[in-house]
């Protein structure tokens, strides 16, 4: 039988593909390219070497970024607070490509190398049993057969060598990274003690703050129904509008700028808690710009209740729920909210931080003759008489129930 594998080209994957053909598997090697450093040519020459009937590599990074980033900006989608969820974007993306595959190929089994304590074993599994009901799914670090063979690193690479598998020549970063056009998450190894500071060499894509330049820099970032359109670097006039170009700018000026680190302990599926390290640059400038453009132009009330969507979205993709009809229908929800999130905002990176500094929109609500100190314009100042006094009823009845003076 015939199954897809999400190969990486790393030792893990490398010797599952290994594995796989020899319980007899016809494996095609899939590698998705959601923007991480890879040298996909020579990942592919691995798998083929180790045995690979295929191998397939897609460049996923333009989908992934309108289909999967885009609509978490509009929803402003983060996870207990803090983690914009990099991975859990990431895992459905990747496995509608696996599925596209297994479809084609007719392969009966889609198999992966997320271990079984994790988060992107469920998400990946339920994106695709969502997408491919009959699929079956090999996942061999939950498989006794695998695991009494492979008890870790050791057991892999010996393996690897026995059977020509190239493995890694530098040694391995005492973590593990997962890596894609929005984040580098880091985690496990010497990361897994919470009380222990991650050594400042593990950090990819940003500068340390301290390290960051003196000047700031200033950007104007435009939106259309909550979706990032053009980004304008004000110094230079340097504009860009197309949606990869304009990610990889953003991730380039924001890691410049040391800005989108964060190091948290999360809450996973299983009911686990891990530490994580993330860098998340242009996500967290875009995060921080939606933001502020969102309350310049929502209605109160909208802008209430879209939060506590929010916050069920991002458990919805937290968990692996990307293709459920809770999650169509919290997106559907959001999505119409952003009808009116249009304009601009202008940002200021500096030293880690984005700061928003100005923002303009033709649809908010925002009136500044009604605002102004400086004129009365439709408002009556005797109007706001009658509205204190009867909110404060409830205050002073409160007060008198409760107090024996009045
Ligand atoms: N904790 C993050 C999440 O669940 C990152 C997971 C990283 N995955 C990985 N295979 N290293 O989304
Ligand atoms: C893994 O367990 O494969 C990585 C971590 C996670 O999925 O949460």
């Amino acid at each position: 039988s015939v199954v897809v594998l999400a190969y990486s080209g790393g030792l893990d994957t490398s010797c599952i593909l290994q594995w796989l053909i020899e319980e007899g598997y016809d494996v095609i090697a899939y590698m998705a390219n959601i923007g991480q450093e890879e040298d996909f040519e020579a990942a592919q020459k691995k798998a083929q070497k180790i045995g690979a009937k295929k191998v397939v590599i897609a460049d996923l990074r333009r989908e992934f970024v309108t289909d999967f980033i885009w609509p978490a900006v509009g929803s402003g989608l983060i996870y207990e607070s803090r983690y914009l969820l990099g991975t859990s974007l990431a895992r459905p993306c990747i496995a509608k490509g696996l599925v596209a595959i297994a479809r084609s190929e007719n392969a009966q089994f889609i198999s992966h190398g997320a271990t079984g304590k994790g988060n992107d074993q469920v998400r990946l599994e339920l994106a695709c049993y969502a997408l491919f009901p009959g699929i079956k799914m090999l996942a061999p670090w939950r498989l006794p057969k695998f695991t009494k063979r492979f008890q870790g690193r050791q057991d892999l690479l010996k393996y690897a060598v026995e059977h020509g598998i190239p493995v890694p020549v530098t040694p391995k970063a005492p973590w593990s990274m997962d890596a894609n056009i929005m984040h580098i998450s880091y985690e496990s190894g010497i990361l897994e003690d919470p009380a222990e500071i991650a050594p400042s060499n593990l950090y990819q894509m940003t500068l340390d703050p301290a390290q960051a330049p003196e000047q700031p820099c200033y950007l104007q970032i435009f939106f259309k129904k909550g979706v990032p359109t053009q980004v304008v670097q004000i110094d230079t006039g340097n504009t860009v509008e197309d949606p990869l170009e304009l990610y990889q700018l953003l991730n380039n000026l924001a890691g410049k700028h040391g800005v989108g680190r964060i190091d948290i302990v999360e809450n996973r599926f299983i009911g686990l808690k891990s530490r994580g390290v993330y860098e998340t640059p242009a996500g967290t400038v875009l995060h921080s710009a939606h933001l502020d453009l969102e309350a310049f132009c929502l209605d109160r009330e909208v802008l209430r209740i879209k939060s506590y969507l929010r916050d069920r979205l991002a458990d919805y993709v937290y968990n692996g729920f990307w293709f459920s009809p809770e999650c169509n229908y919290v997106r559907k929800c959001l999505q119409n909210a952003q009808d009116n999130v249009t304009g601009w905002v202008k940002v200021k990176l500096f030293k880690g931080s984005v700061f928003s500094i100005a923002r303009s929109s033709p649809q908010s609500v925002y009136n500044q003759d009604l605002v102004s100190m400086d004129k009365h314009g439709d408002f009556q100042p005797e109007d706001a008489t009658g509205f204190i006094r009867t909110h404060a009823i409830r205050l002073q009845e409160f007060y008198r129930k409760n107090t024996n003076d009045d």
